[in-house]
């Protein structure tokens, strides 16, 4: 497609596919689309449906990953106090702990191969956000649980209403949860992101509790499976190129390029998702208000017409301009807090097993159009 239908209509999706490097970033950085009015996708639902789905669309409906300005400069203003590089850098020796104690109990297992996803590359993430967020460690199972449950409406599955339910129920426990700690937190002041989060003002304004009860569980969806990926693909590609992992093993500071890397390779999102906000035009196509578009973050990464040798895996490469975290108005907020997990989960991994190896059951790969990943990675 990036080749010879660069701006292509999928009828079976009724999207639009944008694939090539210029295209993605420029398409990102320009006012024609709209995350606002994938919220339709959302909202549109028979009475019955959204009757029990109101909550749940009340919240994403806050998210500031689907707002458009003036809305989203606004709350973006006010986060941002909450994402400084100083409270990421405060987040360290909490990621460092978490990851050390991941290890002791890999280390201390008696099996010969275990599953790299399941056992680590979930947890790390798991553990630093329900940390930011003040939800005690014993909760995983349970937290889990809520969240799987909602992620099922999240990620767009319009199929049962047992699951319809299911996720109605994550969304009332999660936001409760959320809403009794925010509050218990406002009485009882204790430095930490929260707190930062309940804090951050911009101009006097700030967060009412409904977008802050919203804006946890964007977090939540926003932070996870992406860094799991990160971490699971980048265990993958070094153990796929020895060579490469040996250079980093023989030079640790090498670590940076090697998370660019392969955030550039394979990236834990293949797509961001739009809805075209104005009639435009693009490499010729006429693209309408309304049309659904994807735009393919991977296939940009792999253009030739913006990195040499694309499909060379070099944690050397420089400059990496990868388009991995977006780019404009959206571009991750938590970019800098998944590197630095990202290094520290890495480095850490491979220091303290120096003869992991992949095992001989292939890994499984992720069955989805948007997140890049493996469900399982066999490693021994
Ligand atoms: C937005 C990627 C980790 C919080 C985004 C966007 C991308 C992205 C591509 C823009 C979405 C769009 O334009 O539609 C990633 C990747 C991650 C990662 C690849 C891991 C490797 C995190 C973490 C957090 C986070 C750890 C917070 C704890 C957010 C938030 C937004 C966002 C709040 C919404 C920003 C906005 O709409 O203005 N992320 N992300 N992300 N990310 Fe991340």
């Amino acid at each position: 497609l990036r080749e010879e239908d660069p701006v292509h209509w999928s009828p079976s999706l009724k999207s639009w596919i944008i694939s090539r490097y210029a295209d993605v970033r420029d398409l990102l950085l320009s006012d024609h689309l709209s995350v606002r009015r994938l919220m339709q996708f959302y909202s549109a639902l028979p009475p019955q449906d959204a009757a029990l789905l109101s909550d749940i669309v009340k919240y994403l409906d806050l998210w500031l990953a689907f707002r458009d300005p003036p809305d989203h400069t606004r709350v973006r203003r006010i986060l941002r106090h909450a994402f400084t590089p100083k409270a990421v850098d405060a987040m360290r020796p909490g990621i460092e702990e978490i990851v050390s104690h991941l290890l002791d109990r890999l280390e201390a297992k008696d099996a010969n191969r275990i599953d790299l996803i399941r056992e680590y590359a979930l947890l790390v993430p798991a553990y630093v956000i329900m940390d930011m967020l003040e939800v005690p460690r014993d909760m995983l199972d349970e937290f889990k649980s809520w969240s799987d449950d909602m992620a099922v409406f999240i990620g767009g599955a319009r199929n049962s209403d047992d699951k319809y339910a299911r996720a109605a129920r994550g969304c009332q426990k999660m936001s409760s949860y959320f809403r009794d700690i925010i509050s218990e937190r406002s009485a009882n002041p204790r430095p930490g992101f929260l707190m930062d989060l309940i804090n951050a003002r911009d101009e006097g304004d700030q967060l009412t509790e409904d977008e802050l009860v919203a804006t946890c569980i964007l977090i939540l969806f926003a932070g996870h499976e992406t860094t799991t990926n990160l971490i699971g693909n980048a265990t993958l590609l070094l153990l796929r190129h020895p060579e490469q992992l040996a250079a980093l093993r023989a030079e640790p500071a090498l670590i940076d390029g090697a998370i660019e890397e392969v955030l550039r390779f394979d990236g834990p999102t293949n797509a961001l998702v739009r809805v075209v906000a104005q009639d435009h035009e693009l490499e010729g196509r006429k693209m309408r208000e309304g049309e659904r578009v994807f735009v393919m973050v991977n296939s940009a990464n792999r253009d030739p017409r913006a990195f040499d040798e694309p499909d060379r895996f070099d944690i050397s490469r420089n400059p990496n301009r990868h388009l991995t975290f977006g780019q404009g108005i959206h571009v991750c907020l938590g970019a800098r807090l998944a590197r630095e997990e990202g290094r520290i989960a890495v480095m850490e991994l491979m220091k303290r097993f120096p003869d992991l190896a992949l095992d001989d059951e292939p890994p499984e790969w992720l069955d989805a159009m948007v997140p890049r990943g493996t469900r399982r990675l066999p490693v021994r």
